[in-house]
């Protein structure tokens, strides 16, 4: 690999992974806050030969098709539904992500959602600011207890467990999942118990939803699954936003057939203000904000840039999503 080799940088990332990045290659820095335009990427892409991608940019087969000699995506992220898979694979483009590094932060936040929900601290919170705090009320803002309630995880891949773990440890909750495969690390140390999305349903206190973004599990939650919950159930998404239908969602809060719902994510995101979720009492909304600590987004950064050394320089990849996929030699 020569120092010729052109590689753009999405968004500003920290900056350990650009300094190790530019040392290697002519690297090119979007350097505002919100995503380039497709028109940017499509001109960028056509001489580089490796990309550090954020979720938020969608990497489609048109855009491969610009580029003349792409080596390597490398996704700032674990998740890559924003890449078409099948089409990098076709033109031997690898495609790098960071698992594992953002585990226990993500799995951090989905605890953090349930119990501000759980307790109501957003909406005592913003009721304290803006003087509803009257008194001390017998029967006002009462929430949900956590201790040895059961707690149903979609998708137990390493942060349903992590997740799992923290609850099952923290407040001695029985673990039951639906995911496509066992998970015998679960079972054995969390006794976690795997059932049929019925069951999850009707005996979860709580549910979180840690499956990636697919054709299966897109629309996985709707109305009827909501229907099938128990009113006292509490719902977290720290994955995709499209694994739930939202219209769905705010109509089952309002009916209560369920208690609350915590979201890290939405559909679109950001989620315009104007949207019913964010008028409803009983659902919390962050800025997609799982991994969004400084140590983990280091590591990411870290994992990001070894992904993209190595691929542009014909190098199998730390992560990678399509292992499969053969280096096609201009
Ligand atoms: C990911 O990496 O897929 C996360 O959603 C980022 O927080």
């Amino acid at each position: 690999m020569s120092k010729s080799a052109k590689v753009l940088i999405t968004r500003k990332i920290p900056i350990n992974a650009i300094q190790q990045i530019q040392e290697v290659a002519e690297t090119e820095i979007w350097p505002e806050q919100l995503p380039p335009p497709r028109e940017y990427l499509e001109e960028k892409i056509r001489d580089c030969a490796g990309i550090v991608s954020l979720l938020t940019d969608s990497i489609d087969e048109k855009l491969m098709a610009c580029a003349k000699d792409l080596r390597v995506i490398s996704n700032f992220a674990v998740g890559v539904n924003n890449i078409d898979i099948q089409a990098a694979t076709a033109r031997g483009i690898a495609v790098g992500n960071t698992p594992g590094v953002l585990t226990q932060a993500t799995a951090d936040i989905a605890v953090s959602l349930l119990l501000a929900v759980a307790r109501r601290l957003h909406e005592s919170a913003l009721d304290a600011a803006s003087g509803n705090w009257k008194t001390w009320e017998p029967l006002g803002w009462l929430g949900q207890e956590l201790e040895g309630k059961t707690v149903g995880i979609v998708g137990m891949g390493r942060i349903g467990f992590a997740t799992a773990k923290r609850l099952h440890f923290g407040w001695d909750m029985p673990i039951i999942y639906h995911s496509r495969s066992t998970n015998a690390e679960a079972e054995q140390k969390l006794q976690a118990r795997k059932v049929d999305m019925d069951t999850l349903l009707q005996t979860s206190d709580f549910i979180s939803i840690h499956t990636d973004l697919n054709p299966q599990t897109r629309g996985m939650f709707t109305i009827k699954e909501f229907e099938k919950m128990k009113p006292s159930a509490i719902l977290i998404n720290t994955s995709r936003g499209p694994v739930l239908n939202q219209t769905d969602l705010a109509k089952a809060l309002r009916l209560g057939l369920l208690f609350a719902a915590g979201l890290d994510v939405t559909d679109p995101e950001p989620l315009p203000p104007s949207h019913e979720l964010y008028s409803l009492k009983n659902c919390l909304i962050v800025p997609h904000i799982a991994s969004a600590t400084f140590a983990t987004r280091n590591e990411m950064a870290r994992i990001c840039a070894e992904n993209l050394i190595a691929g542009i320089s014909n190098k199998p990849l730390r992560f990678t999503v399509n292992p499969e996929c053969i280096r096609k030699q201009n």
